[in-house]
């Protein structure tokens, strides 16, 4: 199945995609140690401004290419392996960097996706936090630094992606070199082609709706992930054109974008 179709991302799909290739070419595999390349990812924007789904895009597509015996994608948002029993956080983290090595050890090209990190590594200064997260924090850091130090035919690669760049733990932030922001800014033509990949055969009686999309909504201000939703509320009501402009008309809280344009 192919992956989630995503706008102006172009530029960020392509280094990342070299990033990874670079990471796991046993020819660089030399120059990386020497230098000490870390084989990091960090991946920050909005909400909703396609930050997942490229990530799982890439792991379908490495997948395809080096199936399952050269490659295993694992993600976790991290959250879930955080306990209120701090030796159960312990336990947890210790399994899922073990995991990692051992398919790391079959020589498999590891791709970890620590999604939303935020949800887990955030500032062990704020004060705010527990005991707890501030020893699941250094437990998880230290766990990476094994990772990212082992001598492994492919390395793995970390990928952490966030929407509050701020509340990570600096010493998270430092580990972390290849830096990517999503902000994609679309095109009028990005809209008319998220509408015709939504609307299908349909779109030639939507063009008026389509035009109203355009006009109302700034797409420098509008996130990929707002449009598509309002193009998945007229697919999925089956809303005549007409009454789909008068769905836009009105003044909509939940996405709350409408401009002057
Ligand atoms: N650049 C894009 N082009 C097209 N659709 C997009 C794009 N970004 C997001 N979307 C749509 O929005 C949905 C949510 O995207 P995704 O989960 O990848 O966002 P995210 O950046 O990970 O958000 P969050 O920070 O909330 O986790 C996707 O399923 C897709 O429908
Ligand atoms: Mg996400």
């Amino acid at each position: 199945m192919p992956g989630a179709m995503l706008y102006g991302l172009d530029s960020q799909e392509d280094s990342i995609r070299k990033t990874l290739q670079f990471m796991w070419d046993s020819g660089k595999k030399d120059t990386r140690i020497k230098l000490g390349i870390q084989p990091t990812i960090l991946i920050y924007g909005p909400p909703g401004t396609g930050k997942t789904s490229l990530v799982e895009n890439l792991a379908k597509e490495f997948n395809s290419e080096y199936n399952a015996e050269g490659f295993h994608f694992v993600k976790s948002n991290l959250n879930s392996l955080l306990s209120h029993d701090l030796g159960r956080s312990s336990k947890n983290l210790d399994k899922f960097f073990d995991d990692i090595f051992k398919k790391a050890r079959q020589q498999k090209r590891v791709l970890v996706h620590l999604d939303d990190a935020e949800s887990a590594l955030t500032s062990r200064m704020g004060g705010s936090e527990s005991k707890g997260v501030f020893r699941f924090v250094t437990t998880a850091l230290g766990k990476l630094d094994d990772l990212i130090g082992a001598d492994l035919m492919y390395s793995p690669v970390i990928v952490l992606s966030t929407n509050m760049i701020k509340v990570l733990d600096p010493a998270v932030d430092r580990r972390f070199t290849h830096r990517f922001r999503f902000d994609p800014t679309l095109s009028e033509e990005h809209i008319r082609e998220m509408s015709t990949h939504y609307l299908a055969d349909s779109i030639d009686e939507y063009s008026d709706f389509v035009e109203a999309l355009i006009s109302r909504y700034d797409p420098k201000q509008v996130t990929p992930h707002q449009i598509c939703r309002i193009l998945e509320v007229v697919l999925v009501q089956g809303l005549a054109p007409d009454d789909a402009i008068l769905q836009l008309d009105k003044e909509n809280p939940h996405y709350g974008m409408i401009i002057e344009k």
